[in-house]
């Protein structure tokens, strides 16, 4: 077996080792259930791995990632992770992380084809066009980057203001909070970006949900 894959199994038990250590009965606790506090909706990029960058410990965080941190609602897996997120383990946050450099998002921003791809892509490229006002208006190519990436996590932030069970809590109570952070992976800092949400009052009349008359 290659040297990298044997390092990660190595590695894991020099971690067991460590946790019990530093946090012993950790994995005990853990063995009894979880009741996380976060959802995170992040990139799938390896520069960006949630609890690392967020000092956080097993048991705090409920994760879904993929490319470019996309919330669809076409995508069954993610309203999945959301769905068992907001209605069983009730979480109080969600936080959206893309990340500067992402290269989603950056393809998307392109010609490019990606062949497959593409049809992922797709939906960043409707977050330009909904933005194209603001990104066009940029003249430095670095700086429309760095801005589409933060447009696209509050994109992001508003599908999730648009589901219908999540909009479903906001009538019985202020959780959960539906945060936007973009991580920089030159610093390892994140910054929020200011557009935690918890009501759907900003969106188009269009998407509110109540039940039918
Ligand atoms: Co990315």
């Amino acid at each position: 077996m290659p040297e990298s894959y044997k390092k990660l199994l190595e590695g894991n038990q020099h971690w067991v080792e460590q946790m019990n250590e530093l946090h012993p009965g950790l994995f005990d606790n853990l063995s009894k259930g979880q009741s996380p506090d976060f959802l995170w909706i992040g990139c799938s990029d390896s520069r960006v791995p949630a609890n690392e960058i967020t000092e956080a410990l097993p048991g705090s965080i409920f994760v879904q990632r993929n490319i470019a941190n996309q919330v669809l609602h076409t995508d069954t897996n993610l309203l999945s992770v959301v769905f068992y997120a907001v209605k069983v383990l009730k979480v109080k946050h969600i936080i959206v992380c893309g990340h500067y450099g992402c290269g989603g998002v950056q393809a998307a921003m392109s010609n490019n084809s990606y062949g497959f791809l593409d049809n992922w892509l797709v939906h960043i490229k409707d977050v330009y066009r909904l933005n194209k006002a603001e990104l066009d208006g940029i003249d430095d190519e670095q700086q429309r980057f760095d801005r589409f990436v933060e447009l696209n996590v509050q994109a992001q932030v508003d599908n999730l203001c648009m589901v219908s069970f999540i909009q479903e809590e906001w009538k019985n109570g202020e959780f959960p909070y539906v945060h936007g952070w973009a991580y920089q992976l030159g610093t390892g800092k994140v910054k929020d970006l200011r557009v935690t949400r918890n009501s759907a009052a900003h969106l188009e009349h269009v998407y509110h949900y109540m039940p039918p008359a």
